[in-house]
């Protein structure tokens, strides 16, 4: 197996290939009438090549391949049988491949290489889920340049991300790789990204070709389980699913990823009416959909297929332009066209796909641009990147709750002491999908302490065992409950000191792909440790370093301080202790209600009303539960600050507007603490009587300002027909005319209240 990463590290395959020069600003036009004329010279083997993907064999994302040894994948290539690899890393690595493909086969079309670069290359950034609680979609086109940039002088053209998936249910590991469960946020983060990873130029060799995914709607698998069924409706798919997609595409996105999910019986893999309808049609995407992996083949267990030819039958009608690691096409395209059952013009429009991106890549113009070593060193975990990784690091971190200001910590007088495993981890902050993250290379909150005070010992405890060395490989995870030892000292160490910071959270491979839990609870001894440690002080500071929505209502109600510290990356503990120590005052926003328990899951802020929403008459006949409350613990857009700001003024240019006129809505938000600090300004609206119903409240637009103590200001968001519209009864996207309610706030359950109508024309 590791014969041919060896070939191409040793740099084996040194062939004297002299790539055609072409212009390398070619239009749009020019790259059309390129891609005509090579498609027009490809037999039709050549043709089902460039739609087959295949991993290297030596770093694998998903199931090992059955389809092929690594020496038939090596000759496959060499026959012009494989269009594109995944996994392949390097700018050696990468130039050697792409050799055998330019070098050996007839018309030397270049291979595009993909990789999952979700939250950055080898300098990490926060995971998607974390960045997103920024509320700056600036920062993630900001992460996602500098990720594209070690990405690209790694010899990587193409990333698979932003994973732009809606997702409700705590339960889900892939929460973590999106930004959370609501669509408007969702798109501006889509779009950013997307605008990061490309910039202005896909050939610009510091830029990387995104690849939204998962289409579609892979977020809402039932019971949270991954690669589970999901039956939404149409109405869900397209008001709440579909938007960050419409986003990113709109951003230019290169190419778009399915999905292992079926919706309503047709695996998405197999959807025509998503991927050529909506995407390829409604939309206009120009670019390719490469399947998941495998997920073309796994048409064959969801049972709509009976073979690989069968499934490629479907896949190819349904626009699934390339084949990841399910080796159906190559099996069974070239009888499906002699046959007859696919027109050849299919293969045609998913090879001219792939071909455009390619060309506008520049992979035409020189195979190897992206393969030059010495950038590959400059450009790698430089000291740029990181500053970059530390500023979305605190940018990302949520404050939710400090009483009696027991933040910020001060540096001096006061006697912390640190406790917790994953305070002195320096892997775990690295995250899920850690991309070529160096094992260990994250700064542990311990060090960024340390760093802040300038002491080289610290008070410190870890407490029991948490978890024995995970990887993103272990199937299944063995928490330490049973193993006390560790947590006497820790209790002796917060007995002596003034304030505790406690670390407490998950493992980063308790969530991710594969990683889905029925119990969201903190998991080992950790609750065991935090009962111990507040027994015998109070003042508990709690940094919870976590993937998704976890249970802490226990710790809520007890600990005078939390702070939401995710997987922050690189610079985690930099970060960390940046907020800790009040550098930076925070102003995150959570950018997903977090549950009371695991029972209230898929729990959302911008759910329906239902036809019993209270208890008026205080019978038992509404909609709640009997055991607990149905509001989440935090809600979404939760966040606080070191200082305290107050709205007041709420003030509406118009009563009501016609489609087509602006309704202006302003508020006065004062700073009336004693720091200066951000606060993200949103706006919510309800539509109170459509032709379909509708949310409770809707996130139109938000703003970040910063104000000085004392400051105030006055913000203003612009709302017209297009905000309130919708895909009701009819399917058609339109803003209904009817009352409306809107709050200018600073959470989604907090906010000064205002009304407008929506009149005919
Ligand atoms: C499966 C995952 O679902 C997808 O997100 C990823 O890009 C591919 N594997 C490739 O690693």
């Amino acid at each position: 197996m590791k014969k041919l990463m060896l070939l191409i590290a040793l740099g084996f395959f040194s062939f004297s290939f002299k790539p055609t020069m072409g212009n390398k600003s070619s239009t749009d036009q020019e790259i059309e009438s390129k891609v005509e004329q090579l498609l027009s010279k490809m037999t039709l083997a050549e043709k089902i090549g460039q739609l087959n993907q295949y991993t290297s064999r030596w770093e694998m994302t998903g199931p090992a391949p059955k389809g092929s040894s690594e020496q038939q994948m090596l000759e496959m290539i060499k026959k012009g049988q494989v269009g594109s690899m995944l996994n392949v890393t390097g700018a050696v690595a990468v130039r050697n491949a792409q050799k055998l493909a330019v070098e050996n086969t007839r018309l030397h079309i270049p291979m595009i290489f993909g990789y999952d670069v979700i939250h950055g290359y080898r300098t990490m950034f926060p995971i998607p889920l974390a960045e997103a609680a920024s509320w700056e979609p600036e920062l993630a086109r900001k992460s996602s340049s500098v990720a594209a940039l070690e990405a690209s002088a790694s010899g990587l053209q193409w990333t698979f991300a932003p994973m732009v998936d809606i997702a409700r249910d705590a339960r889900w590991g892939r929460i973590m790789e999106g930004a959370g469960e609501d669509p408007y946020l969702g798109s501006q983060f889509a779009a950013a990204r997307v605008k990061g990873f490309q910039g202005d130029d896909l050939s610009d060799i510091h830029t990387v070709a995104a690849c939204v995914k998962h289409f579609a709607a892979y977020g809402f698998v039932e019971s949270g389980r991954d690669y589970n069924t999901v039956d939404i409706s149409e109405s869900t798919l397209r008001n709440v699913v579909l938007p960050p997609f419409k986003a990113a595409v709109d951003a230019g996105a290169a190419t778009v990823m399915n999905a292992f999910n079926e919706i309503g019986g047709t695996p998405s893999t197999a959807n025509t009416h998503l991927q050529r309808d909506i995407l390829k049609g409604e939309w206009g995407f120009d670019g390719f959909v490469v399947s998941d992996w495998n997920s073309i083949g796994e048409l064959i267990v969801h049972g709509v297929a009976k073979d690989k030819t069968e499934a490629a039958n479907l896949a190819i009608h349904a626009g699934s332009d390339m084949d990841m690691e399910g080796n159906c096409y190559i099996t069974g395209l070239n009888e499906l066209v002699q046959s007859g059952k696919v027109d050849e013009k299919l293969v045609d429009d998913a090879v001219r796909r792939i071909l455009r991106i390619k060309y506008r890549l520049g992979l035409f113009d020189d195979p190897y641009k992206y393969c030059d070593e010495k950038r590959e060193k400059e450009s790698i975990l430089t000291k740029e990147n990181l500053a970059v990784a530390r500023e979305a690091a605190r940018r990302s971190i949520v404050l939710l709750k400090n009483e009696n200001n027991l933040l910020p910590l001060k540096k001096d007088g006061q006697t912390i002491a640190i406790i917790g495993e994953l305070a002195a981890d320096k892997d775990v902050p690295l995250g899920s999908w850690r991309a070529k993250a160096l094992t260990g290379s994250a700064v542990s909150m311990l060090e960024g302490m340390q760093a802040a005070t300038g002491k080289s010992t610290v008070a410190y405890a870890r407490g029991p065992k948490y978890v024995d060395g995970p990887s993103a490989f272990t199937a299944e995870l063995s928490f330490n409950t049973t193993d006390r030892s560790g947590l006497d000292e820790a209790v002796a160490l917060a007995k002596k000191s003034d304030v505790v910071v406690m670390a407490l959270g998950e493992n980063c491979f308790q969530t991710g792909e594969g990683r889905s839990q029925t119990d969201i609870k903190l998991k080992g001894l950790q609750q065991d440790l935090f009962d111990a440690v507040y027994a015998v002080n109070k003042n508990v500071v709690v940094v919870l370093m976590n993937g998704r929505p976890i249970d802490i209502t226990e710790i809520a109600q007890k600990a005078p301080a939390i702070i939401e510290a995710w997987h922050l990356g690189s610079e985690s503990g930099n970060g960390i202790a940046d907020v800790l120590f009040g550098n930076y005052n925070p102003a995150g926003k959570l950018p997903i209600s977090f549950p009371r328990a695991v029972g209230q899951v898929p729990i959302y802020y911008n759910h329906k009303n239902s036809g019993r929403p209270t208890n008026g008459e205080g019978n038992v006949f509404w909609s709640h539960y009997t055991d607990l409350s149905k509001e989440p613990l935090f809600p979404f857009g939760y966040g606080l600050s070191y200082t305290t700001f107050e709205y007041s003024n709420l003030k509406l240019s118009s009563g009501s507007i016609t489609p087509g006129e602006k309704l202006q809505a302003t508020v006065t938000v004062k700073n009336t603490g004693n720091l200066a600090g951000e606060e993200v300004v949103q706006l919510y609206i309800r539509d109170l009587a459509g032709s379909i119903t509708r949310p409770v409240k809707e996130l139109k637009g938000f703003r970040k300002i910063m104000l000085q103590p004392g400051e105030s200001k006055e913000v203003t968001f612009t709302i017209s027909d297009s905000d309130l519209a919708f895909y009701g009864a009819d399917l058609k996207l339109k803003a209904e005319p009817g009352d409306f309610k809107l709050w200018i706030g600073t959470n989604s359950a907090e906010g000064l209240e205002g009304a407008f109508v929506l009149k005919q024309n």
